[in-house]
């Protein structure tokens, strides 16, 4: 057998889209349809450079801010969630709003409530200044503190190490998140945990498939963007499951074809917010390069959908 036909492709599977970029996505251009453009959106809707760019072209307007959108328009909030502050900003502004919030980063908001209502000191374990690490801390910033690994773990301190519980970003990797946990429970012994994961059952997903197939490919190719948490999650648990090289690239004509050089097969995923005629577009570039033969690894089957957000539904309904 000779090296070109024992070329393959690893097809991760469950890949791409998750319930909450799907509804965040549909959200603004249902929003684009009602209301006609321009609809403001704060903030990218979902991390993938290829999915803000086709929403721009239809009329979306993102802004950084909600002082950036003229009074009384509409602003669609992203799935990542947003602080109170700024619900009450766009409520002063009289902007009319439209919350896309994934039903899972809220849960984890109510959660910050309601630990905070306690009275206990929050570790919220996550990136910090990424979007929803700054929406869920918004809940509740005098109990909150970030956490950003087991190595940020001495710097903690609180008032009453009996009386600590942690949350966590949605889309951090599983087992980095455990690693700090233990930590965590090391200094505080009686630390409360969340009633549920945090991590979303797509995050977890997406990486369960890539630990599969990880040691079996040379290279793994994660399509997405870098800003995107769970996408760059991906390639670091592909090295860890022992990938031998990862790389995470936002469309296929960013592949580089030398890293192709003296590789079998090939491992290919991409993040929750990647629509999946990108993984076709690098499908197809490997094909030219003698990787047809596909095959799929599929660890999960999801079938989760959430309903628009109510303020959009209600509008749709009065439609005539
Ligand atoms: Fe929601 Fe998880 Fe997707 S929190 S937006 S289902 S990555």
């Amino acid at each position: 057998m000779t090296a070109t036909n024992r070329r393959r492709v690893l097809l991760a599977k469950p890949r791409g889209y998750c319930a909450g970029v799907d509804r965040a996505v549909i959200t603004v251009e249902k929003a684009l349809e009602q209301y006609g453009a321009p609809v403001y959106v704060r903030k990218q809707i979902v991390h993938n450079t290829h999915v803000v760019s086709s929403l721009e072209k239809r009329g979306a307007v993102f802004v950084e801010d909600t002082t950036e959108v003229p009074e009384e328009a509409i602003v669609v909030f992203s799935a990542h969630g947003v602080s109170p502050q700024v619900h009450e900003e766009a409520e002063r502004r009289e902007l009319k709003t439209i919350d896309a919030t994934c039903p899972l980063v809220t849960k984890v908001h109510k959660e910050a409530k309601r630990f905070a209502s306690e009275d206990r000191d929050i570790i919220l374990i996550g990136h910090n200044g990424h979007e929803e690490v700054e929406g869920t801390s918004g809940e509740a910033p005098e109990h909150i503190q970030v956490v950003d690994g087991p190595d940020e773990v001495d710097k903690v301190e609180v008032r009453n190490p009996d009386n600590v519980s942690w949350l966590s970003q949605t889309t951090l990797s599983v087992d980095e998140t455990n690693a700090t946990v233990e930590a965590l429970r090391e200094r505080f012994p009686n630390l409360l945990d969340p009633p549920s994961d945090d991590i979303c059952y797509a995050t977890s997903n997406r990486q369960d498939a890539v630990k599969e197939m990880a040691a079996e490919c040379d290279l793994v190719i994660v399509v997405g963007s870098d800003n995107s948490s769970n996408s760059v999650r991906l390639v670091e648990v592909a090295l860890d499951a022992g990938a031998t090289s990862a790389h995470l690239i936002d469309t296929a004509a960013l592949m580089d074809e030398s890293w192709l050089e003296g590789v079998e097969t090939v491992g290919v995923t991409s993040g929750a917010s990647v629509p999946d005629l990108l993984v076709q577009d690098l499908l197809d570039r490997l094909a030219l390069s003698g990787y047809e033969d596909v095959h799929e690894v599929e660890t999960a089957q999801e079938s989760l959908t959430f309903s628009l957000p109510k303020e959009l539904r209600r509008d749709l309904r009065a439609e005539p």
